[in-house]
């Protein structure tokens, strides 16, 4: 089992450090080698995704991740910005399935901002493809044209998807459906994006290989809305890279916090970047205080999903159960009545749990 750590900026070596305890902890004899991502890498070498982490990232079975990015990157040349080798080491894995699960505790129903009979007992899987669309597309840029008779400023960027593209992440999503309550909701802009037409009718072609799975379609708009009046009416999502972006951000908030969500990001054999949806911070850096259950339930995911040791990931995830129910609360997800922690005795109640 071979695992490579990158901490990252802001807040990722806090909670990385956590989210190793507890891999140490289970004592499963993995050879770990940590390395430079994002900012960070920037700030050693020049480039956000060095050719030394390269080595290391494609060597491991699995990539572990805190998060990158951080207000001190923002004026870089878009090639140096931290977010590129995030992009990078993203596309050069060939890590085209993203999962990222949005479960609502049920000692955080009131940490929601919807109401608790909104939320309660949520359970949700969105699929959003991670290698393609308009992350990706070229020709992009902004450059001076003449439009209109007269020069301006003109930015583009190309929105496309292949027919093999699409087919093989709606595969993941219906297997993923199987496994869970058998309901698979494809999420387009067909009214107006021909791309998105051939995603829909990508889909529903796929659909005739699973037909134990109920599919169905919504437009990206709706389905934004949806999420937020009635939640429990999704079981998988499936969209593309950018509607994924924008849905997965909303449906992390409806369990209380996005400190809490862990997300896999798989090859076409298993092997996976496992990182928090959340991202670096910046503004609670270096104070102790980050929510490390995101990163630690990316654990969890990573053992399961590249390693196949489901009972270390069930004894992970029953570990955080418990010390939510303990009332071992981080300050994103502290409530009256509960007891406010820190990030290292966050870990210190898992590790105790475990
Ligand atoms: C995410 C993030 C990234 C993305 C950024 C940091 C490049 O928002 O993982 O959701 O847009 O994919
Ligand atoms: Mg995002």
């Amino acid at each position: 089992m071979k695992i490579c750590i990158l901490p990252g900026d802001g807040i990722g070596p806090e909670i990385m450090a956590e989210a190793v305890r507890v891999l140490q902890a289970l004592d499963l004899g993995c050879e770990m080698t940590e390395a430079l991502l994002g900012g960070c890498a920037v700030d050693a070498t020049g480039d956000p995704y060095p050719e030394a982490t390269q080595r290391l990232a494609q060597e491991a079975d699995a990539v572990l991740l805190g998060a990158v990015g951080g207000p001190q990157w923002d004026d870089l040349p878009r090639a140096q910005r931290p977010e590129r080798g995030l992009l990078g080491i993203r596309k050069q894995l060939g890590l085209f399935a993203n999962l990222r699960p949005a479960i609502l505790y049920p000692e955080l129903a009131n940490a929601s901002t919807l109401k608790p009979e909104i939320v309660a007992g949520l359970d949700i899987l969105i699929v959003r493809e991670l290698t393609g669309d308009i992350y990706f597309g070229q020709p992009r840029g902004v450059e001076t044209r003449d439009v209109d008779g007269h020069q301006e400023r003109f930015g583009y960027n190309t929105m496309h998807y292949s027919e093999s593209e699409i087919r093989r992440i709606v595969r993941v999503a219906f297997e993923a459906a199987r496994r869970r309550h058998r309901k698979l909701c494809s999420v387009d802009k067909m009214n107006v994006l021909e791309t998105t037409q051939l995603w829909r009718d990508v889909a529903s072609e796929t659909a005739s290989e699973y037909p134990d799975v109920e599919l169905s379609h919504m437009l990206v708009d709706n389905a934004a809305m949806q999420l937020v009046r009635n939640p429990k009416q999704f079981d998988v999502i499936v969209t593309g890279n950018m509607f994924g972006d924008i849905l997965s951000d909303e449906a992390s908030m409806l369990t209380g916090s996005i400190g809490m969500l862990p997300s896999a990001s798989l090859d076409a054999n298993n092997k996976g970047l496992y990182e928090p949806c959340h991202g670096s911070a910046p503004d609670i850096a270096g104070q102790g205080v980050a929510n490390p259950l995101a990163t630690i339930l990316s654990v969890a995911m990573m053992l399961r999903y590249t390693f196949g040791r489901e009972g270390e990931a069930l004894r992970i995830e029953s570990a955080v159960k418990k010390v939510l129910a303990q009332g071992c609360r981080t300050a994103d997800i502290y409530e009256a009545g509960t007891r406010r922690v820190g990030t290292r005795a966050m870990g210190d109640a898992v590790l105790a749990a475990l």
